[in-house]
């Protein structure tokens, strides 16, 4: 719930519940309005739901002490605005490095190899980047950044709200790569948020269409893009360029660079 200057209340998510699990994609799709955001902000806790509860393995968030860091630590989030999310005076090193010290994931020797390890991690050339400050590097590299900070902390959860949206088209899909094979060989659950019915077919297992803060339709994600059953669902299709379209898995490598 919402308060709306002059307008009371508004109801943005209403009876929305679904599972996340380590090593599945869920595809979270709907129109700008839909809640979307929402969702990532209650599970980040930049929001705090008027009723309803998130749950971390079987148990509530806890709210503070050693156990909220934990989760915290376990659930990061990826923003869709690579040029907000990161501290324009600080370098790339300093990002990376405070959730290895905050956690206490590195002795003091090995800050700096673990920093390179996960540079490389998200395909950048730590010497090329590691001492840069963000405005030195492009939205691309710096949405690896972001995202090499988020595995810092050795999540088992990510949640990515329209990761690639404020991208350059042709860099979007080697972003998006690589954070399937992160999600692959790290075993993460993710929650990639978008509109593109297209990429969230390619890469979640499960899609929720979100309608006016309400899911309408849940299932395996062929099945939602390919047969869906909800009016707002094929209208979505009906407007989205062309869901049945396929990627090379090879157009990761293009991107790389970038
Ligand atoms: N901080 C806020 N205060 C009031 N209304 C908000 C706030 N954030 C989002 N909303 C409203 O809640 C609804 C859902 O927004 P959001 O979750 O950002 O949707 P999406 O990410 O799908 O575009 C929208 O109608 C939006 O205007
Ligand atoms: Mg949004």
């Amino acid at each position: 719930m919402y308060n709306v200057r002059g307008s009371g209340q508004m109801k943005a998510l209403d009876d929305v519940s679904f599972t996340l699990r380590s090593g599945r994609t869920i595809g979270l799709v709907g129109q700008s309005g839909s809640g979307k955001s929402t969702i990532a902000k209650i599970l980040i806790q930049l929001e705090t739901p008027t009723s309803g509860e998130v749950l971390l393995d079987g148990a509530p968030i806890p709210r503070r002490g050693k156990a909220l860091r934990s989760y915290r630590q376990q659930l990061r989030m990826v923003f869709q605005d690579p040029f907000a999310s990161l501290n324009p005076y600080h370098s790339i090193r300093y990002h990376i490095e405070r959730p290895l010290r905050l956690g206490g994931l590195a002795a003091n020797d090995q800050v700096d190899g673990e920093v390179r390890r996960l540079l490389e991690r998200v395909r950048l050339v730590p010497d090329a980047v590691i001492d840069r400050r963000p405005h030195e590097l492009s939205g691309g590299q710096r949405q690896r950044v972001a995202i090499a900070r988020a595995l810092a902390s050795r999540p088992t959860l990510l949640v990515a709200d329209e990761p690639v949206s404020m991208l350059d088209v042709s860099i979007r899909l080697g972003v998006l790569n690589l954070l399937a094979d992160l999600q692959r060989e790290e075993g993460l659950g993710v929650l990639y948020i978008t509109h593109d019915l297209a990429t969230a077919r390619h890469f979640s297992d499960e899609i929720i269409v979100l309608n006016q803060g309400r899911i309408v339709e849940q299932g395996p994600a062929d099945d939602v893009i390919l047969d869906p059953q909800n009016p707002y669902t094929r209208e979505l299709r009906a407007a989205s360029p062309d869901p049945e379209r396929h990627f090379a898995s090879a157009a990761g490598n293009l991107g790389g660079a970038q």
